[in-house]
């Protein structure tokens, strides 16, 4: 099967970016570009994954590409040249932080009030769709510590496509899932990303096998020999290996020798 695409303009660029905490560095290096994908006759946006081991630096690096830290030196650049700053990019976090005094939909009209694309009328039609699509119309009234881990990161992801961000940044968005869940959140990240050609997804996780059949392309963060510090050891581009905007990429045989190289270098 062959998709035809073009991988245009860079979106992000992340150059020479170090970090370092006193003595022990943590990041080394990092450099890569994530471009945009064009497929003729298809709205789709991207999905890209950084991989790596638990500890290696994955937070750190999306702290970074979210504009929230500061690398130690380098830095990181949107299409516009300019460096990324707090607020460029919507943020899904591990803990799914939602304000516990407010109302699941009041946190949700939070977000759409920021979104200048929608009027005030739109913006209660807008949060009951999205609450229909990922299953939350019934606890909207409810307050976050009355829900599931599951469900608030669904509030969450909700809060950044209200909002309106181009780039959303999850945290590795698989983990404390239970099986049934973890394929919801899976379907409803593609969705996400076919919803606009301009949402960029950035997925940060460990899980491999769930981040390499989400993804068009795949940065395997890991460590080069006895360096201090990770950095980027391998791109994969998946779209070339036909393993792109495949549901049933799992039983294709380059999956699996993609999941081993993966796991060779990291
Ligand atoms: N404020 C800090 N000072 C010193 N070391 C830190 C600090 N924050 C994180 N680290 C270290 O950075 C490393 C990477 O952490 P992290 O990015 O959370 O890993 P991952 O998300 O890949 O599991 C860890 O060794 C951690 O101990
Ligand atoms: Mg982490």
């Amino acid at each position: 099967m062959t998709n035809s695409y073009i991988k245009q303009d860079i979106l992000i660029k992340a150059e020479n970016v170090s970090l370092s905490y006193g003595e022990k560095t943590i990041l080394r290096d990092i450099n890569f570009e994530i471009k945009d994908i064009i497929r003729p006759g298809i709205t789709q946006g991207q999905v890209v994954s950084l991989i790596g081991r638990s500890g290696i630096g994955k937070t750190q690096l999306f702290k970074i590409l979210a504009g929230l830290n500061n690398p130690s030196s380098g830095k990181i650049t949107l299409h516009s040249g300019k460096p990324v700053k707090p607020g460029d990019m919507g943020v899904v976090f591990q803990n799914y932080y939602l304000f516990e005094w407010r109302t699941i939909y009041q946190s949700l009209e939070l977000a759409a009030k920021k979104n200048p694309n929608f009027k005030g009328h739109d913006i209660k039609k807008e949060i009951n769709k999205y609450a229909e699509q990922f299953q939350l119309s019934e606890h909207l009234s409810k307050y976050p510590q009355q829900l599931s881990g599951g469900q608030k990161q669904r509030v969450s992801i909700i809060q950044q496509l209200l909002n309106g961000s181009s780039f959303i940044l999850f945290d590795e968005p698989f983990s404390g899932l239970d099986v049934l869940v973890l394929e919801k959140i899976t379907n409803l990240i593609l969705q996400v990303s076919l919803s606009d050609e301009f949402k960029t997804l950035i997925i940060v996780s460990h899980d491999i096998e769930t981040a390499v059949s989400l993804s068009d392309t795949v940065f395997v963060l890991g460590k080069e020999g006895n360096k201090e510090g990770a950095t980027i050891k391998k791109e994969i581009d998946l779209c070339s290996r036909g393993l792109a905007w495949n549901e049933d990429v799992r039983f294709i045989p380059a999956f699996k020798e993609t999941i081993a190289e993966i796991k060779s270098v990291l």
